[in-house]
């Protein structure tokens, strides 16, 4: 049985983040569901869905690409609720173009959520998890990192480069109680994948061995694994959980 913790979901409110909240809050553990405010729609399903363990999950704006802001929130929050023992990075965009049509801007910002983010979170987080001698750190990367995928440059090489961040940060923190970890989701049922266009996504599903998209709860479960305190051994993991889309070894 793991202890009770602090833990920080970004893209808390997102289809993958909201699962990962209830998840973690069925499991004890208190969450902070970090995210833009901007998406009111988005932020009301959230609220509906959470409303059960509302006491457990709360909701705090936070723009994961503002290294600045990112450190002054988490040092007040951190101040406010306590240490952050587990930190699940989910935020993350897509601005699907092929290369010659990609814009410096839809480049950059995809960097700037999927990647940079990340040092931004973890630059904060990951001296205090030291002291404490203890920490759970997990990256939702994604197969299109592992593989590659048409119109996706950007995310792609955002999603390689954060198991490539994983791995090296894993060695640092390894001695230290800190185990930092990737799942690569697979085609998974949220509005990022909806949002292909139709006949595109169902060549890609009848591409996927299980024969259906996943689920949130799938990448929940995952992650729930992960953030154990038993789970002390894995570390610079890429856990793929894909439906078979992917196979490596
Ligand atoms: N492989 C090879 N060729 C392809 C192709 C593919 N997968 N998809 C399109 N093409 C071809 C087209 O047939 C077309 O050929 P012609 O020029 O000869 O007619 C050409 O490429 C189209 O090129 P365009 O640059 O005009 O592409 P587009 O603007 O029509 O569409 C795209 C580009 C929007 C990226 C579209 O291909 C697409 O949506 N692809 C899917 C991207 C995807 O899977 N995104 C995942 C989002 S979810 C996610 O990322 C979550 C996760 O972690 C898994």
């Amino acid at each position: 049985m793991s202890t009770s913790r602090l833990a920080l979901v970004t893209g808390g409110i997102g289809g993958l983040g909201t699962a990962i909240c209830l998840r973690l809050s069925e499991l004890g553990h208190r969450v902070i569901a970090a995210d833009l405010d901007a998406r009111a729609d988005a932020l009301a399903r959230f609220h509906e869905r959470t409303r059960a363990q509302a006491t457990s999950i709360q909701f705090r704006a936070l723009d994961v690409t503002d290294h600045d802001r990112c450190r002054e929130q988490l040092t007040a929050w951190e101040e406010e609720l306590g240490p952050i023992d587990i930190l699940v990075h989910a935020a993350g965009i897509t601005r699907d173009q092929t290369l010659r049509k990609m814009t410096l801007e839809a480049w950059r910002e995809v960097l700037a959520v999927d990647l940079d983010s990340a040092f931004h979170l973890c630059r904060h987080l990951v001296p205090r998890m030291m002291e404490r001698g203890f920490g759970r750190i997990v990256h939702i990367s994604s197969v299109n990192g592992q593989t590659g995928q048409f119109g996706q440059t950007n995310y792609a090489a955002a999603k390689a480069g954060l198991h490539g961040f994983t791995m090296s940060l894993a060695r640092e923190c390894a001695r230290h109680g800190i185990t930092v970890n990737s799942i690569a989701p697979g085609y998974i049922d949220t509005d990022m994948t909806r949002a292909i266009r139709e006949d595109i996504r169902e060549r890609i599903v009848a591409s996927i061995p299980v024969g259906r998209m996943g689920r949130p709860e799938d990448i929940a479960r995952t992650v729930a694994f992960l953030c154990a305190d038993e789970a002390d051994f894995i570390t610079g993991a890429l856990i793929p959980v894909n439906g078979g889309q992917f196979m490596s070894f």
